[in-house]
């Protein structure tokens, strides 16, 4: 059979890292190992009930059956400004600064087409959630890495970009509860974010996938609340975390009326809105009781405190994230992310993701998602702590 040619488009795409630990995993399961995978960012537990039940009820409404709406039931998008103003105290108008997106990631990967021509300039965070990379490269844009470092709060400190850059920069993403460092933001340093942007004309993109995700009584704050962040750019949430709806595939954008403008003209384009019928379920998400949130919170925090403080006892010098459902270990010293990784794979069953496959800046770090029972996490503290070059390397 023939074997047609990709574009240069599809063959400029970023290649996924973590293809090759998937492969990896396998082969270690296939031998018939008990495998503890803590690698991957899927939310474990199930859609709250009341939302599926009001999923199954609209799926029988002959009105859904049609096509929706080309930029969403109004519904939708009035349920979204009602959950910002209730969560967040943030006004938004419905129709003109909400957009409903196919998941978070369909967002983050359309708005660099929304608003760049190639070669132009967007700001990365380094380490960060890889999808970003696959937006830039489909506008044919150029990324800059913006480094986040442990001694910062793993924020960017936007004195140390070159200033060459910056001047060219049209867009920034930012993600605050952080994928993968587990920080979460603060007032000044969003307030800080909105001046450079005002100063040099970028656009903002904050990724506020892990909005609810907040430990220690901290709610973790939208970009939105700053003031002028409306000015300067967008917030993108998502459903998958909040509510365990990954496999729903869907969230939205809120924010800056032109971006909004921007990616319903390019959604126009491609897609005809989600089924109506699961607009409707997310809106009972949004509107109705948020006890399922409360609880899930709990529930990872839980998790969060009953592993770190397992690897703490064996003397790894790790800290509990205050946000998100990722934990972000250092290496011990002489090891790669990558190295360390195969290591806790081969001799301890544990799967856990290289840094190095969110950035450069990653290195050094493993990446842990807090998606199992916590007598699975405290099993796989206790597997590592077997580990004599561990113990060797972790005690020197
Ligand atoms: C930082 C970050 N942003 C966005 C997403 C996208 O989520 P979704 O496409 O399910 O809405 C994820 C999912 O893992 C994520 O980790």
């Amino acid at each position: 059979m023939k074997s047609f040619v990709q574009s240069e488009l599809l063959q400029s795409l970023p290649k996924q890292f973590f293809a090759s630990l998937v492969d990896k995993v396998g082969k270690v399961v296939a031998q018939g190992h008990d495998v503890i995978n803590l690698g991957q960012g899927n939310p474990d537990q199930q859609t709250p009930p009341h939302i599926v039940e009001a999923l199954q009820k609209a799926a029988a409404n002959p009105k859904y059956h049609k096509y929706s709406p080309f930029r969403g039931y109004s519904f939708l998008k009035e349920a979204v400004a009602a959950f910002y103003q209730r969560e967040y105290g943030v006004t938004v108008d419905p129709e003109r600064e909400v957009a409903v997106l196919f998941g978070g990631k369909a967002g983050l990967v359309e708005i660099p087409q929304c608003l760049l021509n190639p070669g132009d300039v967007v700001l990365v965070p380094d380490p960060g959630y890889p999808d970003y990379w696959s937006g830039v490269a489909l506008a044919r844009a150029k990324m800059e890495m913006m480094p986040l470092y442990s001694e910062n709060g793993f924020l960017p400190d936007y004195r140390q970009l070159d200033e060459k850059v910056v001047e060219k920069a049209k867009l920034m993403f930012l993600n605050y509860p952080n994928n993968p460092t587990g920080a979460v933001a603060t007032d000044s340093f969003f307030a800080e974010t909105v001046s450079f942007a005002q100063k040099h004309g970028i656009c903002v993109v904050h990724d506020f996938a892990y909005g609810a995700i907040g430990f220690d009584g901290q709610k973790p704050i939208s970009f939105l609340q700053t003031e002028g962040a409306k000015d300067v750019g967008i917030e993108i949430y998502t459903f998958s975390k909040t509510y365990n709806m990954a496999g729903w595939r869907i969230g939205f954008a809120i924010g800056n009326e032109s971006v909004i403008t921007a990616i319903n003209l390019l959604q126009d384009h491609l897609y005809v809105s989600l089924f109506g019928a699961i607009q409707e379920a997310a809106a009972v998400a949004l509107l109705e009781s948020q006890q399922c949130v409360t609880e899930l919170v709990a529930l990872y925090e839980s998790r969060r405190n009953a592993f770190i403080g397992a690897l703490q006892e064996i003397g790894w010098n790790v800290s509990a994230p205050a946000g998100s459902f990722f934990a972000w270990l250092p290496v011990p010293k002489g090891w790669t992310s990558e190295r360390f990784a195969d290591l806790l794979l081969e001799q301890a069953h544990v799967v856990v993701a290289p840094g190095i496959g969110f950035g450069e800046h990653g290195e050094g770090y493993v990446r842990v998602g807090l998606l199992t029972s916590e007598e699975r996490l405290t099993e796989a503290a206790r597997r590592i702590a077997k580990l004599d070059l561990f113990q060797q390397a972790v005690k020197k």
